[in-house]
Order: structure tokens, then C-alpha cells, then sequence
């Protein structure tokens, strides 16, 4: 396993492997201008990458109790962070990016010196309180990372508000065709009663998409991708997730053929209760 950690007083990212057997058996620690929050990360085939971005500990809102004592800072200057995997810490190659926050990666592949990175992209996070919509919504864009000159250069791929978005995962690290996020609405940002109405699916090849559309009052977290079999193609299963019903108060475990995303749900599971938003999902066959 690969894994970041971060610390709210040390300016560090953690990276982290842990073998199959559960021992940690490397740590490399990447330093940072001041201490940020990670929530995730993304690596290639021979890069790890850090994202360090302006959403900052601030003590001031801890002693006040906040519960996520985090905040925008201005002037933070925004980098992602690229090491070999055959490196360390000392051999990362910062890059400067544009102001903004992300959460979740969708994935990331090498394109020779460029690493690709797609990820939901939040203009600001934490700028006034938590729970506004001052920050924007989440829009899927593309960062290409130039190792060799420290560069870096944005594309959006889809102004859609969306977020958790999800590859094949057999493909993590390497190159990725199609991408899966869910819609977020205003109500899960904080405000208003517009909830998130579909699932996105992303052909990053054609610059494509096709949208499920889940119905007014219908909302969702994270779509999951299965592959209908271990040698199936990339695309070639399911997408599922669950799908509250603000009408009935109850939730559905809803099915999607992933080639066939905007038709109907292959299966629905109707749940005798509501599920409780739990922002992501996952699938372990039994
Ligand atoms: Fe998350």
C-alpha cells in the first residue's frame, strides 16, 4: 500500500509503503512551507505525487473548537509535489500550480517527462465557513506536469459540478481512458435544497461524457467501478453506488452497466431505510 500522511503543527508530507504482510517499510518525508491538510493522493508508474495546497492549520480556530480547524491562505504558494519511486524525498521536483484545493484525484499516468494528474478541482476551499458555497463547486480538470522544466499546465475537462471521481481501478497509475464522478449539488455544499441529480461518465479519449441522471431530489456519493471479470477491458463492468430519495426518505443501491451509463440501471436494490451519506464507496466481492 501507498500512503500520505500529514501532521497539523510539522510542514511535512508523510509518504509512506506498507508491504503485504501490514509492516510499514518506508517512510519519506516531503517538506512543505507550512503545515496543509492532504486528504489524498496519486502516483504513476515510477512517481509519487504530493499535492501541497493552500487549505492551512490555523491554531486560532482549533482553541475556538472548530472541528475541521483548517483555512484558505492566499498566500500560499500552491505545488504539486512529484518523487521518483526509485527516489527520496530530496529528489522531488516541486511544481507550481494555479490556487485551489483538491480532495480526490481521479488518477495519474507518465507521458514521458509529464506526469498526467486529472483531479476534482475546488477553486478555494475553507475560504469563509465551512458549510457556504463561497468556495465553488468541484469541476473535473487535467494538470499536466512538466518534470523537467517545473511546469505545469490546466485544462478543465467538465464545468459539471462533480466530485469522487473513480477510474478502473486495475489502472491506477497508469493510463486511463474513462473516469466516473458523482454530481454534487448545492445541498450537499452546504446550502439551498438542490441536491446532486447524476452520475458522470468521462472518455477522456474523445472528451465525451454521458450522464445518468438520477432525478430531481435524488442524490448520491460515490459511484465505485467493477469490472466484470479480472481480464475484462478497461470500462467493460459496473458502476454502483448508492441513490437517496429525498420523496420516499430511503435509499437504493443503484447498478449501472458502465458502457451503457445514461441508460436504465441494471439493478436497483431498494433498501428498507435511508442509507446515511457516507461521501465514499467501495466493493469487496465475497
Ligand atoms: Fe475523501
Amino acid at each position: 500500500m501507498h500512503v500520505m500522511s500529514y501532521h497539523f503543527l510539522e510542514p511535512v508530507i508523510g509518504y509512506h509503503e506498507i508491504d503485504a504482510d501490514g509492516h510499514l517499510v518506508r517512510t519519506e518525508l516531503l517538506d512543505t512551507a507550512k503545515p496543509v491538510m492532504v486528504h489524498d493522493m496519486a502516483m504513476t508508474a515510477t512517481r509519487i505525487i504530493a499535492m501541497d495546497l493552500p487549505v492551512v492549520f490555523d491554531m486560532d480556530l482549533a482553541a475556538a473548537g472548530r472541528a475541521m480547524p483548517f483555512r484558505w491562505d492566499d498566500d500560499y504558494v500552491p505545488r504539486i509535489g512529484v518523487m521518483p519511486r526509485s527516489g527520496t524525498a530530496a529528489d522531488t521536483v516541486w511544481i507550481e500550480v494555479e490556487p485551489c484545493y483538491v480532495f480526490h484525484p481521479l488518477n495519474a499516468y507518465d507521458d514521458g517527462d509529464t506526469v498526467v494528474l486529472d483531479v476534482a478541482r475546488h477553486r478555494t476551499m475553507f475560504r469563509n465557513d465551512l458549510d457556504d458555497d463561497s468556495d465553488g463547486r468541484p469541476q473535473l480538470m487535467r494538470w499536466r506536469l512538466n518534470t523537467a522544466t517545473g511546469t505545469s499546465s490546466s485544462e478543465l475537462i467538465d464545468d459539471r459540478a462533480q466530485e469522487f471521481p473513480r477510474i478502473d481501478e486495475r489502472l491506477t497509475g497508469l493510463h486511463h481512458r474513462y473516469g466516473y464522478a458523482a454530481g454534487v449539488g448545492i445541498a450537499q455544499m452546504g446550502g439551498g435544497s438542490e441536491v446532486s441529480t447524476a452520475v458522470y461518465k468521462h472518455d477522456l479519449h474523445t472528451g465525451e461524457s454521458t450522464v445518468h441522471e438520477l432525478g430531481q431530489g435524488r442524490s448520491t456519493g460515490e459511484f465505485v467501478f467493477v469490472a466484470a471479470s479480472p481480464d475484462a477491458g478497461e470500462d467493460e463492468g459496473w458502476l454502483m453506488g448508492f441513490v437517496y430519495d429525498a420523496a420516499t426518505d430511503r435509499s437504493e443501491l443503484v447498478i449501472l452497466d458502465a458502457t451503457d451509463v445514461a441508460g436504465d440501471p441494471v439493478a436497483v436494490v431498494e433498501m428498507p431505510v435511508r442509507i446515511p451519506a457516507g461521501f465514499h464507496g467501495n466493493w469487496v466481492a465475497s
